[in-house]
């Protein structure tokens, strides 16, 4: 490398490094016979075209690299946001951080047994633990409803509290639709019965039709239906067409999407799947009785 280039003036000791290397020096020669060619030689036209691959190649990976941690900060930012709109602390200029914080507290629920369990809240990911055979549970044909095929042991969810008194219980809940699987969550009052809300923060159903999961209008018609029927089964579900309030067991229908059948089918799986004993029912009833 020569002495007098004016990269050695910036680049100082590295320079006398690169200079000693000879992979470096290898590098150089055949960057001098490239730039030697006649600029209409297909070599030089190839030569010049991979450098610049690689050079965007390196910019894009660097890129990638440095922004990793604003992505994961904006994901739990989301991730929070949508919580507190399931739990209806979300107004126009919430500081979503500051709002989370003095009024969600998130807790670990053993899901077969309903029982809290100690462990890291922040850092545990549920849709991670249920890829990992260690921490999930393989479900048979039967119990598999909602057709996730696994699911985590261990569930995050989070509460909302008055003065020590629990006014929303949020659940995770998910479950396939038609085209992918739906992520959201489920906030209940603390009798473990009436529904607060419902949304879906991750899912690929055709938008406006499957995608209808997110209109703020149909999710309206979630407020106030029940979960359990007076035999204490899941009856909390999805109808076809319009639900014919003057009609008994209204309380537990909710108007199905338009033209999107198998995504509604599929939020009616979830919710049975979820609600049910392979879900939070012992989890609801622990609350139910001791808070
Ligand atoms: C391009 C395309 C996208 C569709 N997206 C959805 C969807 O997201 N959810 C869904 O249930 N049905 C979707 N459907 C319709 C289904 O294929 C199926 O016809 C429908 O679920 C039946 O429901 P219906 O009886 O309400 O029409 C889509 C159809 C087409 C052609």
């Amino acid at each position: 490398m020569p002495n007098e280039n004016i990269m050695c003036k910036y680049l100082g000791p590295l320079c006398e490094k690169l200079d000693k290397c000879e992979h470096y020096q290898k590098f150089a020669r055949y960057r001098d016979k490239v730039l030697s060619l006649n600029n209409d030689s297909l070599e030089k036209t190839i030569a010049v075209a991979l450098s610049l691959c690689f050079v965007c190649a390196i910019l894009v990976s660097l890129a990638a690299v440095a922004l990793k941690p604003l992505q994961i900060e904006n994901k739990a930012m989301d991730m929070k946001k949508n919580i507190l709109d399931v739990a209806g602390l979300l107004e126009e200029g919430t500081d979503i951080h500051t709002a989370f914080a003095q009024q969600i507290e998130a807790k670990l629920v053993d899901v077969a047994t309903g029982d809290y369990v100690d462990g890291d809240v922040e850092a545990y990911d549920q849709r991670k633990a249920a890829k990992d055979p260690e921490l999930s549970v393989v479900l048979s044909k039967g119990q598999d409803i909602a057709s996730i095929k696994k699911r985590a042991k261990i569930a995050k969810v989070y509460l909302v509290k008055q003065d020590d008194v629990i006014k929303s219980i949020i659940l995770p809940v998910h479950g396939y639709g038609l085209w992918s699987t739906m992520y959201g969550f489920l906030a209940l009052d603390a009798d473990g019965q009436t529904v607060q809300s419902i949304n879906f923060y991750d899912q690929a159903e055709t938008p406006g039709l499957g995608g209808e999961v997110v209109n703020p209008n149909w999710r309206a018609l979630w407020a106030g239906k029940k979960v359990y029927d007076e035999s204490g089964q899941v009856a909390l579900g999805l109808v076809k067409g319009v639900v014919d309030s003057t009609k008994p067991g209204a309380e537990y229908k909710v108007d199905g999407l338009a033209g999107a059948t198998l995504t509604s089918v599929g939020v009616t799986n979830l919710v049975k799947y979820w609600m049910s004993q392979e879900g939070f029912a012992a989890y609801l009833d622990k609350v139910r009785t001791k808070g």
